[in-house]
């Protein structure tokens, strides 16, 4: 059947009109859920409902299987149907008008088609002339080049298809256009001939080079690498931007390396051409180059589809301009990285040689061996951080440490944070135990306020506050009035990762750390080590600071009763504080995914789905355990238990004044 052509703007109408929830909800049995709807997932045997369906975002998702895309998509995989077939469908049901391409648009679309298709021709063609060149006497000098310098065997130049551009100002301009007779403007389109300054006329743009050629995941030639035989200027000439070649989103050898890759479940990026071509050549396949721009987002995302554990080991070269490219590329990738999402590891070979050098004096399983050996990508950073700074100078110390926090205060997951602290501590103490324990404390304080500071009071909604700023009134007043429950509540702190997020309450726990270390290293003489004491006394220095945290030092009736029942106060307050940065980095995390395209990068938008998600249950669970403690808990709190037992007595009473009433009647 000849489908006719829709018309782009039916199809965007089609989009707007056939709301999502709509569409799906005629199918599986959708429940509110705060802004979204979830479900029992129609694509796999759903025991809980992991399907969900964001209204917002016109985009449904699946936590359990992974299936998503928008209304089209969805109808598409439920009834194994066609494009075409659903958009004609959905437009019948929403009445949208359907417009067909007028002949001449229709033209216009296929002459794009055909336009790409004659590139894909052109650049096929002209990757089998450089071919053909390098075996005739012309290409000898470039010939012998791979073979001795290059050591490049007969059977690797095949199956790169490296050729040879013939010096001369037009030998291809004469071969495609004299001789083939394509049209100048396609061969211009290709990249292969470039305009004379004067504008008249054309000449070829490699010339007396060796020629790679760069394919797409088919195997389809979309440009090219030519690099000079001498020293002429650049060493390496690439095609410009066509209409088949986009350098950022194109990886050299990815062809030839994606089976690789799924089998050895990691894929190597290298730097260069020959990089890549050397360990090919030795049998390590799984490795791609970018094209001499830095490794963008995308290509990294292309990589991972074909590593299902995600690891992508950087082998940049060890120099300067190396290491600036793999840190950008960190820094392209972080968001991915911080959350695990891809297993980054940075290879150094060392002395500063690239793969292709190190293979000319190494055997294939010493490259093997780096590999196995390389670090991962916050350890390498570290470690970069820590190269040549002298840690007993205290401004360098200092200096150091600063970058420390601020690496890992990124980290989202505790765990991590709390190993890679540990092991900071160590490296900056220069395993000195001693000092290892109080940097880490340090260190851990510091990062917590980094991790938090600055976003804490965008995302405190004015609700939250008076129940956060209680909470942690509460928690302080406990601390400085009851000796006894200090460790307890440091311990609870430590355990939900909370820092205060009042500035004057953090502002206040920071002097009390300040006075409790002074204590404990003895540098001040604790006659009497009263903690409100000392407190008053540091803070007349900040007289700006004291009538906030006045109250805290003083008891009333209220406060008095608080501390009778201090574990369950502190209980309280800390899952309380515990909920506000929940919903915190829940609104953070949805701030994130509805800014952000979920079509370009669906991952990520999987990845902010489920930390909302996460976090919406830790709520949950919060809210959960709070209904559950209460009563029983209160009721062994001296002064709570008479209240409660009053007011049951009294309930009892009301009831049987009330049975009795309704016998009488
Ligand atoms: P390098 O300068 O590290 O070259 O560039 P290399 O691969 O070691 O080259 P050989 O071994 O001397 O032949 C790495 C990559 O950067 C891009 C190319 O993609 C190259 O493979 N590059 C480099 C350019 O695009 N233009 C240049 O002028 C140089
Ligand atoms: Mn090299």
């Amino acid at each position: 059947m000849d489908i006719p052509r829709l018309h782009p703007d039916t199809i965007e109408e089609i989009k707007q009109r056939a709301d999502i929830v709509d569409v799906i909800s005629e199918h599986v049995v959708l429940r509110k859920r705060g802004k979204d709807f979830t479900g029992l997932c129609p694509f796999h045997d759903d025991k809980s409902p992991s399907f969900s369906v964001s209204p917002g975002k016109q985009f449904y998702y699946c936590f359990g299987c992974g299936a998503g895309g928008n209304a089209i998509k969805f109808m598409m995989e439920l009834g194994k149907r066609s494009f075409s077939d659903v958009v004609l469908d959905l437009a019948r049901r929403y009445q949208v008008p359907i417009k067909t391409l007028e002949p001449a648009q229709k033209q216009e679309l296929q002459r794009q088609i055909s336009l790409r298709e004659q590139l894909y021709e052109v650049l096929a063609l002209t990757a089998k002339f450089y071919e053909h060149a390098l075996q005739q006497p012309q290409g000898e000098p470039a010939l012998t080049y791979l073979k001795s310098a290059r050591q490049l065997s007969a059977e690797t130049i095949q199956q790169f298809q490296i050729g040879y551009a013939p010096a001369g100002w037009q030998t291809l301009y004469g071969y495609l256009i004299e001789q083939k007779r394509y049209p100048v403007e396609l061969v211009e389109k290709a990249g292969l001939i470039v305009t004379r300054p004067e504008g008249k006329g054309y000449y070829d743009r490699f010339r007396d080079r060796l020629m790679i050629p760069i394919h797409d995941l088919q195997g389809r030639v979309t440009g090219f690498g030519g690099r000079s035989l001498g020293d002429e200027q650049p060493k390496y000439l690439n095609s410009p931007e066509t209409e088949l070649f986009d350098k950022g989103k194109t990886l050299f050898a990815l062809d030839k390396a994606r089976g690789a890759i799924a089998k050895a479940d990691k894929a190597i990026v290298v730097e260069g051409y020959f990089d890549v071509i050397a360990l090919h050549a030795v049998g390590i396949t799984h490795v791609v180059a970018s094209l001499g721009t830095a490794l963008s987002l995308h290509q990294v995302r292309q990589l991972l589809r074909y590593s299902e554990s995600k690891q992508i080991v950087l082998n940049f070269d060890a120099d300067a301009a190396g290491n600036k490219a793999a840190e950008r590329a960190i820094g392209e990738v972080a968001d991915l990285a911080y959350q695990g999402e891809v297993q980054l590891r940075v290879l150094n070979i060392p002395a500063g040689k690239d793969p292709d050098e190190f293979l000319k004096s190494h055997k294939p399983e010493d490259y093997l061996t780096l590999l196995n050996e390389a670090p991962l990508w916050l350890d390498w950073q570290i470690q970069q951080l820590l190269k040549g700074t002298d840690l007993n100078q205290s401004d360098q110390f200092q200096q150091s440490t600063q970058e420390i926090v601020k690496l890992l205060g990124n980290l989202p997951n505790a765990t991590l944070r709390t190993h890679y602290i540990h092991r900071c501590a160590e490296l900056l103490s220069q395993n000195n135990a001693h000092l290892t324990l109080q940097l880490e404390a340090d260190l851990r304080t510091q990062v917590r306020g980094q991790r938090w500071h600055g976003r804490s009071q965008k995302w405190v909604r004015p609700g939250d506050r008076t129940l956060l700023e209680e909470s942690e009134a509460q928690i302080l007043r406990v601390y400085l009035h009851l000796h006894e429950y200090r460790d307890f509540i440091k311990q609870a702190l430590d355990e939900r990762d909370l820092d205060f997020s009042m500035a004057h309450h953090r502002f206040l726990w920071q002097q009390i750390m300040h006075i409790e270390e002074a204590w404990e290293t003895g540098l001040v003489q604790a006659t009497s080590r009263d903690l409100i004491a000392e407190l008053q006394d540091r803070c007349t220095d900040f007289p700006a600071k004291l009538p906030a945290l006045y109250p805290l030092f003083q008891l009333d009736e209220k406060t008095k009763r608080d501390l009778l029942r201090s574990p369950l106060v502190i209980r309280a307050a800390t899952a309380c504080m515990e909920r506000v940065m929940c919903e915190k980095r829940c609104r953070h995390f949805l701030n994130l995914w509805e800014k952000m395209d979920s079509t370009a990068s669906p991952d990520l938008a999987q990845y902010y789905q489920q930390q909302i998600y996460a976090e919406k249950q830790r709520i949950a669970d919060l809210d959960r355990q709070q209904r559950q403690t209460t009563f029983a808990d209160l009721a062994q709190i001296p002064w709570v238990g008479e209240y409660y037992e009053a007011l049951e007595t009294s309930q009892a009473a009301t009831q049987a004044a009330t049975q009795t009433a309704s016998q009488r009647e």
